[in-house]
Order: structure tokens, then sequence, then C-alpha cells
């Protein structure tokens, strides 16, 4: 006979009555962390492809939403198959993404509500994106239609972010002590365990300078030549003007992080944090550096020569990756977790069997941060 896979912690004799689920269908830590990287890389590409429908000017290849034209599906034109692959690929893209997500988050053992509270997000932001891009069709691509949609489409970026970073560490308490399996305190530090105060509400203060990045930016956009239609309107700034404060706003972006990675080295030798936290801060915060650089190269070789379509989808690129970067190198100095999800674990999933050494956990999802160790 099979051994039992998930034994309630509250199978022991205190409270023999815990539910049980359905051992078919157990996602691991790390299969799920798989899922959210999966997500992660959807919505980037569907970022990107959407940019892609604007810089060839196939943004009213539909002039209608939910129907194309005529009929919910036309391919007569290439902007219209364009925008239709684009609507039909990316819409259900999303949402099978974001489903899966929150499926394997329901399934994932150890339950985490955190996790579980982070995909919804993410189907939150996929049900509302679908009719903002209807309404950016209907308003004839309206500049502000447009950014809001981008910056919506980023926002889930920087939530998948979040999502792929906590599935990829331990559990994290309510009261934000890391944790390890038997429920102790974790033997690895949480960064923000040691740097908190000053630091991290300059890293705070970073986020918001890229929040407005994420605003200056399609400001230029909605400015600039790439409208994704002849007939779009456009906000009517003077584009070196725009661009001007969009640069300066990078400036700032970039000494804030400059400045939180003088500090950390700073305290490196002073007190906590372990050398493997301090290790692993310095390389998100250069991954941070290296994204800013090259994303700020293209940003004014894109000016200089005339905003030429191919460098802005190269733009719009290293936008997502920026704001990848940066939520990590926040996480990495605020986030309270605990050690890392071991990228094999066993090879139970979502449709597999479950393996044996599963460690007993608590089903009571209310209560499943009371993980065992046999
Ligand atoms: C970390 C640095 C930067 C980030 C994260 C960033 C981000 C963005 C974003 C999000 C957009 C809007 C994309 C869209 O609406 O599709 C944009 C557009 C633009 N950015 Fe940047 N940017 C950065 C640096 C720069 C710099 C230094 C310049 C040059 C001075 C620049 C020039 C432009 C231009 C010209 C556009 C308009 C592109 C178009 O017309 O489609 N950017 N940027």
């Amino acid at each position: 006979m099979r051994q039992p896979v998930l034994t309630s912690v509250a199978m022991s004799p205190s409270s023999p009555t815990t539910p049980r689920i359905d051992e078919r269908f157990v996602v691991t830590p790390a299969r799920f962390r798989r899922f959210a990287a999966a997500a992660l890389i959807t919505f980037v590409v569907i970022t990107v492809v959407g940019a892609a429908v604007r810089l060839t000017g196939s943004g009213l290849g539909c002039a209608d939403w939910p129907n194309c034209s005529n009929s919910f599906i036309e391919f007569g034109t290439p902007n219209q198959a364009m925008e239709q692959a684009n609507r039909l690929l990316s819409g259900l893209g999303a949402l099978i993404a974001a489903g899966l997500v929150t499926i394997g988050a329901r399934r994932r053992r150890p339950y985490r509500r955190d996790l579980f509270g982070l995909s919804l997000a993410l189907v939150a932001g996929v049900v509302a994106n679908i009719p903002l891009g209807g309404i950016t069709v209907l308003l004839d691509l309206h500049p502000a239609a447009v950014g809001s949609h981008f910056v919506l489409g980023m926002t889930m970026i920087a939530v998948a972010t979040v999502l792929l970073w906590r599935s990829s560490h331990e559990f994290i308490s309510d009261r934000g002590s890391a944790r390890d399996l038997q429920g102790q305190s974790s033997a690895t530090p949480s960064p923000a365990g040691s740097l908190d105060g000053p630091i991290v509400w300059l890293s705070r203060t970073m986020l918001v300078t890229l929040a407005a990045l994420m605003l200056t930016g399609p400001l230029v956009t909605g400015s600039g030549p790439h409208a994704g239609d002849a007939a779009a309107r456009r906000f009517g700034f003077a584009v070196p003007d725009v661009t001007r404060i969009h640069s300066l706003n990078m400036w700032l972006f970039l000494a804030c992080a400059v400045t939180i990675l003088v500090l950390v080295a700073r305290m490196t030798g002073q007190r906590d944090p372990a050398p493997q936290t301090n290790s692993d801060l310095f390389r998100l915060g250069y991954a941070l550096l290296g994204a800013i650089a090259i994303q700020g190269a293209i940003g004014y070789a894109q000016y200089e020569l005339g905003i030429p379509a191919w460098l802005v989808i190269l733009h719009v690129t290293g936008s997502a990756v920026v704001v990848i970067t940066a939520v990590r190198f926040h996480l990495g100095l605020s986030d309270h977790v605990g050690g890392r999800v071991p990228a094999g674990g066993p090879p139970d999933d979502i449709l597999g069997t479950p393996s044996t050494d599963t460690p007993d956990i608590d089903l009571d999802t209310e209560h499943s941060d009371r993980v065992r160790v046999p």
C-alpha cells in the first residue's frame, strides 16, 4: 500500500479531523515556481508584442472591439492580421498564465496565502487589461488610453516578479520573520533583518522614480511618431521637452540605485547581514545598474536616430527588464523571506503522482505555516 504523502500535522492525536486534499493534484514548491516563471515570461512577451502592433501601425487594424470590423475574426489586411493575432493570442495567453498560477497556488503544498493573493492580483490585472485594450481601440488609440494599457501591463510584470521571487523562497510569516520548514527562525537571515530604515525607504523612493519613468515614457511615446495609426490622436507636447523630462527622471532613478548600493557596501562588515546575503544583494544591485545603463544607452540612441521602430522595441523590452531587476533588488533589500526553495524538488506535480519524500504538512490552509519534516 502506498504511503500517505500529505499527512496532516493535525493527524496527530491532537486534531484527527483535518481534511485531506486530492493527492493527484498537489503542486510542489519547485513546480509552482516554474508556473510563476512562465507567467512572468508570458506577460513580458505580451507587452513587447503589444508594442510591435503599435510600431507596425496596426493599432487600428481592427476598427472595432470586441469584433474586428464586421465579424469577430478577420484576417483581411496584414494590419488586421497583426491586430487580430495580438488580441487572440495575448488575451488567451494572459488568461491561461494567470489562471494556471492561481490554480497552482491553490494546489501548492505547503499552501501559501501570499502566493494565492498575488496570483489573484494577476487575474484581476488580466480581467482589467482586456477591456482596457478594447477601450483603447474604441477611443481611436488616444495616447492616454494606450499609455494606461501599457502601464497596467508593466504593473502586472512587477506583480509577476514579486510572485516569482516569493515562490523562490520559503515561507514568510505574517509577522515578517523568516522561517524554515520546522517553523523556527531561518538559519539564512533575511536581508531586511539588517537592512531596514533609511535604505529601505530609499529603495521605496527608487520605485517611485521607476513608476514615474513608466509615466513619462508613455508621455514621450504619445507625443512621438509611433501612434499605432496615422489618424490616431497625439498629446501634442514637443518631443525634445518631454524626452528631457524623461531622461532626467532616469538620472534620478539611477542616483537612488547607486546610493543604495554605496550604503549597502558601507554597511558590509559593520553588522549583519551575512556574507551570503551581501553577495546576493550586490548581484541584484549590479543587475539593476547594468539594465539601467543599457536601457539609458538605447534611449539616447533612439532619440538621436529619430526614434526608429526597431530601437523602440528594444527600449520597451528594456523597460520590462528594468522593472524586473528593480523589483528584485527592492525585494532583496526589504522582503522578509526564508531560504531558497530548491530548484529540483520531488517529481510530484499538478498532473503527476506525489513522491513519498514530501514533508508532512498541515492541510488546514489557515495554519499551513505549521510545517513538519518527518
Ligand atoms: C531606465 C531608463 C529608462 C526607462 C525604464 C525608460 C522607459 C520608457 C518607457 C516605459 C517608454 C514608453 C514605451 C511605450 O509607451 O511603449 C519610453 C519611451 C521613450 N523613451 Fe525611455 N526609458 C528610459 C530611458 C530613456 C532615455 C535616457 C531616453 C533618451 C533621452 C529615452 C527616450 C525615450 C523615447 C524617445 C521614448 C519614446 C519612444 C516612442 O516614441 O515609442 N528613454 N521609455
